[in-house]
């Protein structure tokens, strides 16, 4: 008996994937985090707004390799959920938070180098002929009371993410708006006004999307994506390293022409 759905096939298109994970066992480098980023501003007063002027993800330093290596890791990890279906079973391994960061060996480590790569043999399971490549530009954010980062984008970055290295416990009390978001980041549906025609239940009724941050999250997005960071409303600074991931243009990216 021949039934209406038969043939049919229900495909979910253009999905924005947003990865957001917390690494286990990230105390003891956020605390060297803060306070490296700290004697940074010393020296920079305004770190945060001239992100382009230095690469904090290629300053040596252990506990910034670390950072680096769960960096290149994540995007390794979101390039294999975005490309195709992943593996079941088979997971990264993020770095182990270490007392001997200083032994940080980053030769011995190929997370370590400074250019992240996927391999085509790595992905050999998705039937890819190509080898993919990207570097990091990474900046530091010290957001003081009332901070906050307008709506905006990373052009010319392929993605871009955050690291939360320290996040305040205690706001202050106002006498302020209930919708207030303090600290949090929002993430906005790239398909403009799509939620124009969603109704309750439909997964894109919210245009946006907002993530209450703690330490050691690490979130990673496409760079086209809008998004902002709501003021901070502690007297406690708000801290976390902001990064771009730009490829390594290769020809063998472009589709097969037919
Ligand atoms: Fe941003």
């Amino acid at each position: 008996m021949s039934t209406v759905n038969q043939g049919s096939e229900f495909k979910r298109l253009w999905p924005t994937v947003v990865l957001e994970r917390v690494v286990p066992g990230h105390e003891n480098t956020n605390r060297a985090l803060s306070r490296l980023i700290q004697e940074l501003e010393q020296k920079h007063k305004n770190l945060t707004n001239d992100y382009r002027s230095d690469n904090l993800l290629a300053t040596k330093d252990p506990a910034l390799t670390w950072l680096r290596e769960c960096i290149n890791i994540t995007v390794r990890d979101y390039f294999r959920e975005t490309l195709n279906n992943p593996i079941p079973g088979i997971f990264f391994h993020l770095p182990h938070e270490s007392n001997d960061l200083q032994s940080s060996d980053s030769a011995a480590h190929p997370c370590l180098a400074k250019e992240g790569l996927i391999n085509q043999t790595f992905l050999s399971h998705l039937d890819m002929r190509y080898d993919i490549r990207w570097s990091l530009h990474g900046w530091a954010n010290i957001n003081r009371f009332g901070d906050y980062h307008d709506y905006h984008n990373h052009p010319h970055a392929y993605l871009s993410g955050t690291y939360y290295v320290q996040v305040p416990s205690t706001l202050e009390r106002l006498e302020t708006r209930r919708d207030v978001r303090p600290g949090r980041i929002t993430f906005y549906d790239p398909r403009s006004s799509v939620n124009m025609i969603a109704i309750k239940g439909d997964p894109y009724v919210e245009p946006e999307h907002t993530i209450t941050p703690v330490p050691g999250m690490i979130l990673l997005w496409p760079a086209f994506v809008n998004h902002f960071v709501h003021p901070n409303l502690s007297r406690q600074l708000r801290i976390s390293v902001s990064f771009n991931v730009m490829l390594r243009w290769s020809e063998d990216y472009l589709p097969a022409q037919e």
